[in-house]
């Protein structure tokens, strides 16, 4: 982008997207970079049948690039014209990038989930919940990085075209102490469901030496979650991914290094 081209505008395209918290995380990062005079960063909410055409007029009305969220991260693909190996291997794109003319498509989530972990996951065994969107880049993250991975979902079909597609292993009755890791992508917990009687975990599973990650987020930490803490594992929770990811997608647009403690504060703060 030219400096010419005046205030590069950002969003988060979503349907719905008011709960987002990227807006504060990224506004708060251009802050502390000194950008925010310069760049801003907001939530659009598009309907499904609107995402192509408005992503397409993005460019002329000043904006540099875009966060895609829930339900578009599919349609997000199929409207770049240029596709990182990352997105096109795991099926859907959270960052779009628009520059010359030509919108770039990556996913930033695979590379935000490993940053999140404590450790690398290599050679460690994964168990991964759930076989939807969320799942495919985490799957596809920790097989990249080196881990043994298993997935379950409550549909095991979806488990096993997953696992087809991307690798990894389809199981139907896990044993879940036996894991290193265990990362829930599924819905489970978003609407207060109880995740030990929906997902195939006990309390006793848990333990010292594990690390849990939950996708789902709100304002105190998941059932799953406190669990795993109760039971002295170490837990990661979807906005500490989200902050990793928004950190990737920050990195891309502007080529600065992230100020993730900014980030982390303000989407904590919701
Ligand atoms: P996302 O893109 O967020 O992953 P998704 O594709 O709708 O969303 O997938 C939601 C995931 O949550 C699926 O793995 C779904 O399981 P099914 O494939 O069997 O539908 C899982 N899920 C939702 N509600 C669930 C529940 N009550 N118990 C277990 N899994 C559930």
């Amino acid at each position: 982008m030219e400096s010419s081209a005046g205030p590069r505008r950002l969003a988060v395209l979503g349907h719905p997207v008011g709960h987002s918290r990227s807006p504060a995380m990224q506004t708060a990062a251009l802050e502390a970079l000194g950008l925010a005079g310069e760049w801003s960063y907001e939530a659009i909410d598009v309907a499904p049948d609107g995402f192509g055409d408005l992503v397409l007029s993005l460019p002329a009305a000043g904006f540099a690039g875009a966060n895609v969220t829930v339900p578009h991260k599919g349609a997000a693909l199929a409207v770049a014209d240029e596709l990182s190996e990352v997105a096109r291997e795991i099926g859907a794109a959270n960052t779009l990038a628009f520059e010359d003319g030509v919108v770039h498509a990556y996913n930033t989530d695979a590379a935000g989930l490993l940053a999140a972990l404590p450790e690398s996951p290599r050679e460690r065994r994964a168990l991964v919940l759930g076989a939807g969107g969320a799942a495919r880049a985490v799957v596809w993250a920790l097989l990249r990085e080196g881990a043994e991975v298993e997935v379950w979902n409550r549909t095991a079909l979806r488990s096993r075209n997953l696992c087809d597609e991307l690798g990894g292993a389809a199981v139907e009755d896990p044993d879940a102490a036996a894991y290193d890791l265990i990362l829930n992508t599924t819905a489970v917990g978003l609407a207060g469901e109880d995740a030990f009687a929906e997902l195939p975990l006990a309390r006793g599973d848990l333990r010292e030496g594990q690390v849990l990650v939950d996708l789902v987020y709100g304002d105190s930490p998941s059932t799953l979650l406190a669990a795993a803490a109760e039971a002295g594992a170490e837990t990661v929770d979807g906005i500490e991914v989200l902050v990793q990811q928004g950190a990737e997608s920050l990195r891309l647009w502007t080529g600065r290094e992230p100020p993730i403690e900014a980030m982390r504060e303000a989407a904590r703060r919701g």
